[in-house]
């Protein structure tokens, strides 16, 4: 056999080995335990992993304004703020897993986690930990909220957050000197489940708009099927005006002054999600400026968009990064499993505090937000 009639076969049985597990991993949505009833545990686990760069300096200033907001609920043992260290970019590529087992082992004995900014190494074989953990964890729905009240701006974006572009992303299938292609997946369950999460939210929170952003006229089978499938979702929610819009005119929308006011929530798949969250994050004042939740139905995990600000510690500014977002992000946080008085509490101390000054470090800024609460 020649090396291209070779080269095919062994991209056949790749393909097939691709759509078989991607059609176990559907299977097991479709049997999914029932969803984690986080405001009924006794107990509440909350993990507060470090990660790279300023990571460890602003989770562990996080964490001395959580154990001051909390600290009733700690002491009487119903709340456990558990530190979980070596989800480091040195330990990964030492041990060569995205997110070393052992750490994976303790990451899920908690129920929801607070997590500091990961490095993603660019090629080579590395996942990115993020990515790993929103597939281990089945963290499906990546909610991030963008307000700019004088803009008249209330937008939140439910990104789908396992499928698409990322969940081959590593898997793609090269001809040396000739081709390259990934794949794009979309699935039934992993669908519904975004819209239903996108909708549910829309109804409990008094929205009445949900535009569905795909490429569907590109993207036929994969988005097509999104979008089909989000109408389906949309007939049980009868009062909420949907709309199908396409991701490049959408761009264009979200600075468009005369129409981006009456978006209120965006469903979209994976890729989309990602890049449009981040336009929608500089609108609010930058990517520094957002949190994120990435939830799923046994875990959930709450971060700050920024990366792990590598050029701060080289310059030794570390002391001086900005432990904000990260705090907003343990706001929604607290919220997810039900604390709507302490988060509420956190988000005034932090409007209160205003932005950190640049030569204010982290651990005086934490000082100030402790003195508010
Ligand atoms: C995000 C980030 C991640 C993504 C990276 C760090 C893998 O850009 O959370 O938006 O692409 O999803
Ligand atoms: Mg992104």
């Amino acid at each position: 056999m020649n090396t291209i009639e070779n080269t095919i076969d062994n991209a056949i049985q790749h393909y097939r080995a691709l759509l078989e597990a991607q059609l176990a991993r559907t299977e097991r949505m479709q049997n999914a335990a029932p969803a984690k009833d986080f405001k009924a545990l006794p107990v509440v686990t909350v993990g507060v992993i470090d990660g790279d760069g300023i990571g460890p300096i602003i989770t562990g200033q996080s964490m001395r304004v959580l154990q001051a907001l909390l600290k009733d609920e700690i002491a009487a043992g119903s709340l456990i703020l558990k530190p979980i260290e070596g989800l480091t970019i040195e330990n990964r590529l030492a041990k060569g897993e995205a997110i070393p087992s052992d750490i994976l082992a303790e990451i899920k004995t908690c129920d929801v986690l607070l997590k500091g900014p990961t490095e993603t190494p660019k090629g080579g074989t590395m996942e990115s930990a993020n990515v790993a953990m929103r597939r281990e964890l089945d963290l499906y729905a990546n909610v991030r909220p963008v307000s700019v009240p004088e803009k008249n701006i209330d937008w939140i974006f439910f990104r789908e957050n396992t499928e698409g572009e990322y969940a081959l992303g590593s898997k793609g299938i090269e001809v040396p000197g000739m081709l390259t292609m990934d794949f794009k997946v979309t699935t039934v369950p992993g669908t519904k489940r975004i819209a239903r999460a996108a909708f549910e939210y829309a109804k409990n929170n008094g929205k009445h708009y949900v535009a569905v952003v795909t490429k569907a006229n590109i993207m036929k089978k994969t988005d097509g099927m999104f979008s089909a499938l989000c109408r389906e979702v949309a007939a049980e929610y009868p009062g909420i005006e949907v709309e199908d819009w396409y991701i490049d005119i959408m761009t264009a929308k979200l600075v468009d002054e005369n129409i981006r006011s009456k978006f209120q929530v965006f469903l979209l798949p994976n890729l989309y999600g990602d890049i449009i969250t981040d336009e929608a994050a500089q609108i609010q004042g930058g990517v520094g400026t957002a949190g994120s939740a990435n939830i799923g139905d046994q875990y959930a995990m709450f971060e700050a968009i920024h990366g792990s600000a590598p050029r701060m510690i080289e310059t030794g500014r570390g002391a001086f990064a900005n432990p904000a977002s990260i705090l907003r992000a343990a706001a929604m946080l607290l919220r997810h499993i039900a604390r709507t008085e302490p988060a509420a509490r956190l988000d005034a101390a932090l409007d209160a505090a205003g932005d950190k000054p640049r030569e204010m470090t982290a651990e005086a800024y934490a000082d100030k937000l402790i003195e508010i609460l």
